[in-house]
């Protein structure tokens, strides 16, 4: 097997700490396997403003474009996001990287844990049998769309535009990966009010013909954000656009137990990108109370698309018991939590087989944290 080189982007806030958890986990699996992994660390968000002027440096992205994979972090900073006037912001670090790569589809997959469902705000009857995966447009609409502030400062635009082509690569891949799992697709828009959501619908009606065994769906945005929490199980594959996707996901994240377990991978022409769907949560950084399984998911699913199934399977086992044991972090138990670096040792020591659940059970109970 030749060595996979990954560029490892770790930004802002709690993302050092949980992409480090990813890599001890990733160096375990490449021992256990006997793969080479070479990492290369490069600077994104606001800590490469600070350290170079520039929320991407071309060295970044130079990097991103030379690797196998990129495994990204997270990026934003209060101090950013209370100056309406910063001219460079660390959240663009994230948007050009996508850009660059042309990374148009993110999906998310959403899957719940049945042991989780009591800690969940959603009755665990409604959460039964919930497995579903969104796929989210990553490189158009209002995100990219040509934005303006007036020079009194007294309006702002921003602009929402689709092609049809945009909307037809990533409908193509979503309603492929339809096809391997229930094969139904829901696509979510707003085609009551806005014309880019009538383009949308035109273009993924016509595109089902191309795949007669998929189930298609319509449905308005904000009756999704209902249904997701009335009735999750109805959905398997939900396509739509940037931001309706972006806030979808977050809303969906809650049916797992926490924004901290989603994985997401970023894909399209260029390096793909693996990265949890949860932000850099200044808060908790430095603390040891992030939680690191949506990273070390994202890992997972790096190694899926690099091959290594079985190796990804690996870390899914890993993190599927850990959950059932409870050995999980303080967003998902605000009282009988672990820390952040202890869920990668357990996973770790998991993957290695040295978990034996008799035996090791009081230490593991001696790293629970005593701070309530
Ligand atoms: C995400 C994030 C980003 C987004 C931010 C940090 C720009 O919320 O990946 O979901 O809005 O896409
Ligand atoms: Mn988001």
């Amino acid at each position: 097997m030749p060595t996979l080189t990954i560029a490892v982007l770790p930004g802002d806030g709690i993302g050092p700490e949980v992409i480090h958890q990813s890599l001890l986990v990733l160096d375990t699996i490449a021992k256990k396997f006997d793969h080479h992994l070479e990492y290369k660390h490069g600077q994104i968000g606001a800590v490469a403003i600070h350290a170079t002027g520039s929320p991407l440096p071309e060295e970044t992205l130079e990097l991103c474009r030379s690797s196998d994979a990129v495994l990204f972090g997270a990026v934003g900073d209060p101090a950013f996001d209370n100056d309406p006037l910063a001219k460079v912001r660390p959240e663009q670090g994230l948007l050009s990287m996508r850009k660059e790569l042309g990374l148009f589809a993110n999906i998310r997959p959403v899957q719940t844990y049945p042991s989780l469902h009591h800690l969940s705000p959603i009755k665990s009857t409604r959460l039964n049998n919930t497995d579903l995966i969104i796929y989210r447009e990553l490189t158009g609409g209002i995100y990219f769309g040509e934005k303006k502030l007036s020079a009194d400062g007294q309006w702002a635009v921003d602009t929402c535009t689709y092609s049809v082509d945009e909307i037809t690569r990533v409908g193509t891949l979503a309603f492929e990966h339809a096809m391997r799992r229930k094969k139904r697709l829901c696509l979510v828009d707003k085609a009551n009010v806005l014309e880019t959501s009538r383009l949308w619908r035109k273009t993924i009606s016509e595109l089902s013909h191309a795949f007669p065994e998929v189930q298609t769906e319509f449905m308005f945005v904000d009756n999704a954000a209902m249904q997701l929490i009335l009735h999750p199980a109805q959905f398997d594959v939900i396509l739509t656009e940037n931001m309706f996707g972006d806030i979808l996901s977050d809303e969906a994240s809650v049916l797992a137990g926490s924004l901290g377990l989603l994985p997401s991978a970023s894909i399209g022409s260029g390096t793909s990108v693996f990265e949890p769907i949860h932000g850099s949560y200044p808060q908790a950084a430095g603390k040891d109370i992030a939680n690191p399984i949506g990273s070390i998911l994202s890992s997972a699913l790096m190694l899926e698309s690099l091959g290594l199934k079985e190796e990804a399977q690996n870390i899914k086992e890993a993190v599927d018991w850990s959950i059932q044991h409870g050995f999980v972090t303080k967003d998902i138990d605000p009282v009988n939590f672990y820390f952040t670096s202890t869920i990668g040792e357990l996973l770790c020591d998991f993957i290695l087989n040295r978990v034996d659940d008799a035996v090791n059970r009081a230490n593991i109970q001696m790293r629970k944290s005593t701070i309530i």
